[in-house]
């Protein structure tokens, strides 16, 4: 009775969130990156999405292993383009992401361009498909938000890490004199000179936003061109209905947000974690003085580690007692010792969230130290370009991990690092405390970026969200108009009143030497 009862409770309760949703819509999510780690986030939305009955159709160079209902994939590979430049930072090359700034550019502006010219994508557009929206993977790719007016439907932008470039689309008050800019890293409150600095390091940010805006043009009118009744890519830039950001402010900072920027931190990070394949389970069940898992993520490819570099880290994780999984991008490890455990691609989040694992060596990218601080894993940090430095370095202000930079990685060093995380309990106690603070949400990343999705389909865009901050110029931003035009104001104000003081004053003094001079005559 009771359990017959619970039952139709659960399933009214199952209905009712099911309805509560826009009805079956279709989503249209484009997302071209190399880099599997960015596309993770909307990968996982979309597979939510698709749970909840709608289409989604998935455009992106990482398909699904195994297929799901709803979610139909348009795969369309693309060229690793930062393959070189990531095999020379393991080598020890330069670093310097100022350099590889045009480099970046050049192989997002191609890449974004190839996948809306593929057949594949064309093949969407030629069958006249609808979509209910566009989630767009943003990276350096503005351009592409003509996809809106090519399906005539909204679009959503996701990306993978903190507001910074896009700001400027929803008219997000970037706030230079509160809010430190991603290269200073997550600083506050900031001194005298670190707001001279952070003014500078914006000010560069917004010379460099034009210079973006005016190479991404071109791409912009090549694909969707004003002759096709395409609005101008000003005009798109700033139709945007809502930006998803993968942080969130107790691992970054407070910050303030328009209503259609939001934070979903965690996107990709379940709750419960998917099941280990059994080969890794075994490995980690059977890990009794603890495991150590060690990665460069994505982009860098471990097998291309400097040789003095890799053998520091094989001989000081030999002697270890404790089981390591490696990531390791090739079939064979040279030397592989007994206790390191290879694989290419691994389930990162459920490996982090076995109880036997106790420590992350990482590269530091946001991801990978988002899903340690989420399942209290301290971590030792070696990062190499990008946030990386930055990441780190507030992991270790935090008191959860300690940095060890590459340059400086010998095999005492790294041990010594490893030593000090496993051993002293401060570093798993600290991180406990942000784990707490970035779990503890009125609703999950994932039910909050849902609703969201479903919120602007089901508003059409929600125009109401627009924020007129967007549509405003610099000077008109910063009031300079007004400022200028009451400082006129007060001018001729303060001129005029000067004017006819002094006439007023000439003529009361002519006024009395007229009368003195009649006084004079009379007496
Ligand atoms: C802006 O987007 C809405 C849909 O959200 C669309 O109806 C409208 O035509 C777009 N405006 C421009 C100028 O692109
Ligand atoms: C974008 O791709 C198309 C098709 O491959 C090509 O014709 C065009 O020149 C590219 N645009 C730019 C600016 O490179």
């Amino acid at each position: 009775m009771v359990s017959t009862s619970a039952r139709l409770l659960c399933f009214f309760i199952a209905a009712a969130i099911h309805f509560d949703g826009a009805q079956s819509a279709k989503i249209l999510c484009f997302f071209p990156t190399a880099s599997r780690s960015h596309v993770l986030g909307t990968q996982a939305l979309m597979k939510n999405l698709a749970s909840r009955g709608h289409e989604v159709t998935m455009v992106s160079a990482f398909p699904l292993s195994k297929p799901v209902k709803n979610y139909h994939d348009i795969y369309v590979p693309i060229e690793d383009a930062f393959g070189e430049v990531m095999a020379s930072f393991m080598q020890g090359g330069s670093r310097n992401m100022i350099k590889f700034m045009p480099t970046i550019l050049r192989a997002s502006l191609d890449y974004n361009n190839f996948t809306l010219n593929s057949p594949q994508f064309r093949r969407l557009v030629e069958e006249k498909q609808h979509f209910d929206v566009a989630v767009v993977g943003w990276f350096m790719n503005d351009f592409v938000l003509g996809i809106g007016s090519l399906f005539n439907c909204p679009t959503i932008l996701y990306f993978s890490a903190g507001p910074g470039g896009l700001n400027n689309l929803v008219g997000n008050p970037t706030e230079v004199a509160s809010v430190p800019h991603l290269f200073l890293g997550n600083k506050n409150p900031m001194k005298f000179l670190d707001r001279v600095k952070n003014t500078l390091i914006t000010t560069v940010d917004s010379v460099l936003v034009e210079y973006f805006k005016y190479r991404m043009k071109v791409y912009y009118d090549h694909n969707f061109p004003a002759e096709k009744q395409f609005p101008s890519y000003n005009e798109a830039r700033l139709n945007v209905s809502l930006v998803m950001l993968n942080s969130y402010f107790t691992q970054t900072i407070p910050r303030p947000y328009v209503p259609n920027m939001v934070e979903v931190g965690g996107l990709q990070i379940k709750a419960k974690p998917d099941p280990l394949p059994s080969d890794l389970q075994e490995w980690l069940d059977g890990a009794e003085h603890g495991a150590i898992f060690l990665s460069f993520g994505s982009n860098l490819k471990s097998s291309n580690l400097r040789q003095d570099k890799f053998d520091a880290i094989i001989g000081s994780i030999s002697k270890l007692k404790q089981r390591i999984i490696w990531k390791w991008d090739t079939d064979v490890m040279p030397g592989k010792p007994a206790n390191v455990f290879i694989g290419k691609w691994l389930p990162q989040d459920a490996i982090l969230a076995h109880p036997n694992l106790k420590l992350f060596v990482t590269h530091g990218g946001l991801g990978s130290i988002t899903e340690s601080m989420y399942h209290g894993v301290p971590v030792v940090g070696i990062p190499m370009f990008a946030d990386q430095d930055t990441n780190v370095a507030q992991v270790v202000r935090d008191g959860w991990g300690v940095a060890v930079p590459f340059d400086e990685l010998t095999e005492p060093l790294l041990t010594s690092a490893i030593r000090e995380v496993l051993e002293n309990a401060q570093y798993a106690e600290r991180i406990e405390r942000f784990a707490t603070l970035y779990k503890d949400r009125p609703q999950t990343a994932m039910d909050l970026a849902t609703f969201w999705v479903e919120y602007v389909v089901r508003h059409k865009g929600a125009p109401h969200l627009h924020y007129q901050g967007a549509d405003l110029n610099f000077l008109q931003r910063n009031l300079i108009d007004v400022f200028a035009f009451l400082g006129v104001m007060v001018c001729l104000v303060f001129k005029t009143s000067a004017f006819l003081l002094r006439h007023l004053k000439r003529k009361i003094c002519d006024g009395r030497r007229g009368n003195a001079a009649d006084k004079q005559k009379t007496s």
